[in-house]
């Protein structure tokens, strides 16, 4: 019989692209997703390029247990559960740390609550390599100092430690997986990341200045130590982070004992900003103009991880190059002008 997973968050973008993964591989899913930064219509894609209808959707809140309780109580009982649904932007988290802290923190342990009370104990939790903070020794790897700087990376190591309690205290398998800087899309160009008006992130910032929707980037600084003076992340491809999160919930349900993983996803390779920006040129033929500005507050002038331990434990590696994370990235934004709303 096939296993279920409650995917929450579901219909964003990390989470668009693993449902599509895991209903591929066979999974029955629910999606639980309020929808604040995200659009139903994502998951009538993912329905339709897994050309499967084993995905039902509660729109609900993580923090109401009500509503994460008719998730569970949807169809069959649930075997495991991913948890993507939380805020992520830095800046905002500064600006509102009550309500990351409610969001991020208190969705999970309502969300761990109902997990008790469904006497279901595996699950894939959403972290970040912010945890690591403002790190000076490369590459990062998972047994380091966390040192979070803001309140979005403090909620999620907060998470960690929670779920560390949970693992303690009984039967739970649990994964932590700390992304690095996912980027691009589906193939298809039909899922893809979605942002509510103008970009945080870089890589949706120059698919929309390649688009015309921008004039041009804004670099923030060029005066890190680094080869060429911007920032470096380690970018992955959003496909590779899905399926990561596929082998991950593989391994839990195949562990004998109860037990808390703690994983770094991301390639190994960091990239400055100026790296990125050649790439795209590269990839797509098309010119990125920019400025070079002053540095964006809270910034980390470096962060890139080592994936090593993933790939023992869990055989998973990255696959996709830059100049693929940038096809991809445009396929979607050419059909997507939009984004979701360009459907009429
Ligand atoms: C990357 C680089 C910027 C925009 C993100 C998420 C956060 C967390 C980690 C998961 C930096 C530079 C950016 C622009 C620029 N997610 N930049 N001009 O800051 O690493 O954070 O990943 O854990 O939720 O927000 O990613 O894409 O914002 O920035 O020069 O317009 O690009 O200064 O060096 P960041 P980012």
């Amino acid at each position: 019989m096939a296993r279920r997973v409650l995917i929450t968050g579901g219909a964003g973008f990390i989470g668009s692209h693993t449902a599509l993964v895991l209903l591929e591989q066979g999974y029955e899913l629910v999606v639980l997703d309020n929808f604040d930064n995200s659009s139903p219509e994502a998951l009538k894609r993912v329905k339709t390029l897994a050309n499967s209808n084993a995905l039902e959707l509660v729109e609900g809140d993580v923090r109401d247990l009500d509503a994460v309780n008719r998730a569970f109580d949807r169809g069959g009982p649930v075997d495991g559960v991913i948890h993507f649904a939380g805020l992520k932007a830095v800046a905002e988290s500064v600006a509102n740390p009550l309500h990351y802290w409610d969001v991020n923190l208190n969705g999970s342990r309502v969300l761990a609550t109902a997990m008790e009370q469904h006497q279901c104990r595996t699950l894939v939790f959403s972290s970040t390599s912010t945890v690591y903070g403002e790190p000076e020794v490369f590459p990062l790897h998972e047994e380091m100092p966390t040192a979070p700087v803001h309140p979005y990376a403090q909620t999620k190591l907060a998470v960690e430690q929670m779920l560390s309690a949970l693992c303690r205290s009984g039967d739970w398998r649990v994964a932590c997986l700390r992304y690095f800087n996912p980027v691009g899309a589906h193939p298809s160009g039909r899922i893809g990341e979605d942002p509510l008006g103008t970009p945080n992130n870089l890589f949706p910032f120059i698919t929309q200045v390649a688009a015309g929707r921008r004039d041009k980037l804004r670099i923030f600084g060029q005066d890190y130590s680094t080869h060429d003076g911007t920032g470096i992340r380690d970018y992955l491809h959003v496909m590779d982070l899905a399926e990561a999160h596929s082998v991950t919930l593989d391994h839990l349900f195949h562990s004998t004992a109860p037990h808390q993983l703690t994983l770094n996803i991301g390639t190994g390779c960091g990239l400055s900003v100026l790296d990125v920006v050649r790439g795209f040129e590269k990839a797509t033929g098309l010119p990125i103009p920019y400025e070079v500005v002053a540095r964006r507050p809270g910034d980390v002038p470096k962060l890139e991880g080592c994936p090593q331990k993933a790939k023992d434990i869990l055989g998973w590696s990255a696959k996709r190059d830059l100049a693929q994370m940038c096809r991809d990235g445009w396929t979607w934004q050419q059909a997507n002008p939009l984004g979701y709303r360009s459907v009429p």
